[in-house]
């Protein structure tokens, strides 16, 4: 498995041709972000995935029952929700982010993708994820690790209880997280996309506290850059961590979701299992699922 910069590193992703050059001063930070950090295809697929792996061990005789109404919590652009409605009628998505700004191009993006019919399906809060008034969903996400901006026991549990009590009984909760040897190191790693270089600095690590700063910049074939494009200022919660959270906040069935391994590659392979044993390589992604 490979190291897991800010998210999909470890996830094989189709070469892009170079069409185009790109520079500083003709990209949008937001734009970027999408393009090398997102990939909402496959996060619906999994919350598909884990919804269908938990309600078939429970089902027993009762009928399936369908996840329909997501939360996705720290939202930003909201592309996870846009996919999910695009997904089928009858699925409602909620998207929640302080920030008015993401929130408007949020906006865009629904009116460029939806019809309006599936628009009418999105609704987008501007609120805190710990007081956002949305129905009861199936399943609230939280990805990208942005719930590490909680830095104390008590702050999370605090929003993982709110969490609790938002899902419909039998809901999910999917968080992801990272970790790894170089997770604990101040380093850089790049990547390049389609006419830029996408580079993940972890600027700042400490062991004591576990806090980290983390910067994403964006490189560009002419020299120009743009420098500290998104920062994190975060706690680096681990595994064990988390789940003991999550058992305290009242969720049951707490399933870490472990990525495979390519075999020809060495690297994450994208696909994603219950498991309670990683590995101990410098670079992870995973899952945490929890029921209400
Ligand atoms: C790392 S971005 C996540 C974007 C997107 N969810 C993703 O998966 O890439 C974090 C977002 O969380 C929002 N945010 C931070 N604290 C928040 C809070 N307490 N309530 C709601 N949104 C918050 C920020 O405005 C920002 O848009």
């Amino acid at each position: 498995m490979s190291a897991p910069g800010h998210r999909r590193a470890s996830k094989t992703r189709p070469p892009r041709a170079r069409s185009r050059w790109r520079t500083a001063a003709t990209s949008d930070p937001l734009d970027l972000y999408e393009r090398s950090v997102q990939d909402p295809p496959s996060e619906c697929d999994f919350v598909e995935q884990v919804w269908g792996e938990f309600h078939s061990a429970r089902r027993r005789s009762r009928p399936a029952r369908r996840c329909m109404v997501i939360r996705e919590d720290f939202c930003g652009t909201a592309a996870v929700a846009i996919e999910w409605v695009r997904r089928g009628r009858g699925r409602r998505a909620f998207g929640v982010d302080l920030d008015q700004a993401v929130l408007a191009r949020a906006r865009m993006l629904a009116a460029r993708r939806l019809s309006p019919a599936m628009r009418r399906r999105l609704t987008l809060l501007n609120a805190d994820v710990r007081g956002a008034a949305a129905p009861r969903a199936d399943a609230i996400l939280a990805l990208n690790f942005s719930y590490f901006v909680f830095k104390t026991r008590a702050a999370l549990r605090r929003y993982l209880r709110g969490v609790h009590q938002s899902l419909k009984p039998g809901g999910l909760i999917i968080l992801d997280a990272y970790g790894g040897s170089d997770s604990f190191t101040e380093t850089r790693e790049e990547q390049d996309f389609d006419g830029f270089t996408y580079v993940w600095d972890q600027h700042s690590y400490n062991p004591v506290t576990h806090e980290v700063i983390n910067h994403i910049h964006f490189r560009f074939p002419d020299g120009s850059e743009l420098r500290r494009a998104f920062t994190y200022d975060w706690r680096l919660w681990t595994l064990p961590e988390l789940r003991e959270l999550l058992a305290e906040a009242g969720f049951r069935s707490v399933t870490v979701y472990w990525e495979g391994t390519d075999e020809d590659t060495g690297e994450g392979n994208g696909e994603f299992s219950p498991s309670t044993r990683g590995e101990a390589c410098p670079g992870w992604v995973a899952y945490l699922v929890a029921a209400r």
